[in-house]
């Protein structure tokens, strides 16, 4: 059976540092905000080239959070994308704000400057760069826009983890940026667990700040803050686990690369932003008879998905934000992107078993 996506291989790969990893933690003296999420943080802020990370209880909250941080605040608009996990455009609410949705570009699936221009009202407060399934968005245009109107940006990264925008980490460019490690994530806790990094002090106290109740050291609520923090025992995993993220990362490129060259002109295969390093978080293909190559595959043992088969402002609890306009390039791919199994321990037999379903 070829999973989509399988987080226990990678547990097995790594199984003695992670059960070693977890007996500490238990044997340790503190289970929340110990020395384990305190070194995951500065682990992982060398690794996204930022100068401070905050470990959070979830990418949502690492959002909300940021969202918050940045001064989002009751009524005020955020810029984001409709072909998102849904978790982009709640953490928005939770913040008090609007979700505005622009659309996206065709070939990269990620929000496209130009209709996020168009977009900009003077209650726009923010906008959110999703890096959808590990592609980056196009961080100079999103950047000047930014900057035109004094808008913060915040990176959303829940599925870009490793990946780079000329040279540069993604999760560096933007005011702030989120990280969710979801179990199937390219970084994946055995959990729930999320991460903000920013270059920006003032951001990175206030985060801190909101994660616990509002505190700054000294137990006294400066703010109204939340509960939203790392545990240990994720952090511990999480560390065992970002050794070896730069790796896994080229692994992830390597399988791309074995399916685009294998594919054959029947299936639309992702293009990458130039110079920029995807992070495959997930790997997209477009195909005009989705049921039909969905169930081909599942007899044959390989399980395909969609991500995501509704656009956001089209389902139930958000269609009050859908843009009267409609996203109609949103509003059409999700009609033929199917994602095929992608993991670092995927092997290239399996690649080419998949294949060459598909291709017959
Ligand atoms: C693009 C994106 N943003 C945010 C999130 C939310 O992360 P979490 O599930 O950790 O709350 C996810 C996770 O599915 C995601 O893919």
């Amino acid at each position: 059976m070829i999973l989509c996506a399988n987080p226990k291989l990678q547990y097995l790969a790594h199984k003695d540092e992670i059960d070693g990893a977890i007996k500490k933690v238990l044997e340790g003296e503190r289970y929340i905000l110990g020395d384990e999420v305190t070194e995951f943080e500065k682990e992982f802020a060398a690794f996204t080239d930022t100068k401070t990370c905050i470990g959070v209880a979830n990418g949502t909250d690492a959002l909300h959070l940021a969202l918050r941080a940045v001064g989002v605040c009751y009524g005020d608009e955020v810029i984001t994308t409709a072909h998102t996990a849904v978790a982009t455009a709640s953490a928005i609410v939770l913040a008090g704000g609007i979700p505005v949705f622009a659309d996206i570009e065709e070939e990269y699936y990620t929000i496209d400057p130009v209709k996020v221009r168009e977009a900009i009202t003077p209650k726009t407060k923010a906008i959110i760069a999703v890096h959808i399934y590990g592609q980056p968005c196009n961080m100079d245009a999103l950047l000047s826009i930014a900057k035109e109107y004094q808008i913060p940006l915040i990176e959303d990264c829940a599925q870009a983890h490793g990946a780079e925008y000329k040279g540069k980490k993604i999760g560096s460019i933007g005011d702030v940026s989120c990280f969710s490690f979801y179990p199937t994530k390219n970084l994946g806790a055995i959990g729930d667990g999320g991460a903000v990094a920013t270059n920006n002090d003032e951001i990175a106290q206030k985060v801190r700040a909101l994660r616990e109740y509002g505190w700054i050291g000294d137990k006294i609520s400066y703010t109204i803050g939340f509960n939203s923090r790392l545990d240990e025992l994720q952090a511990a995993v999480l560390r065992v686990k970002l050794k070896y993220l730069q790796e896994d990362t080229q692994k992830r490129r390597a399988i791309a690369d074995d399916y685009n060259k294998q594919l054959t002109s029947a299936v639309d295969t992702p293009k990458v932003r130039d110079n920029c390093q995807h992070a495959y978080h997930l790997y997209v293909i477009q195909t005009k008879e989705r049921d039909a190559f969905i169930e081909t595959l599942k007899k044959a043992d390989v399980f395909a998905l969609i991500h995501y088969p509704v656009p956001v402002h089209l389902q139930e609890g958000f269609k009050s934000f859908a843009p009267k306009s409609g996203l109609p390039v949103t509003e059409r791919i999700v009609h033929s992107i199917v994602s095929l199994p992608m993991y670092p321990e995927l092997s290239f037999k399996e690649i080419s078993y998949t294949c060459n379903i598909i291709n017959n």
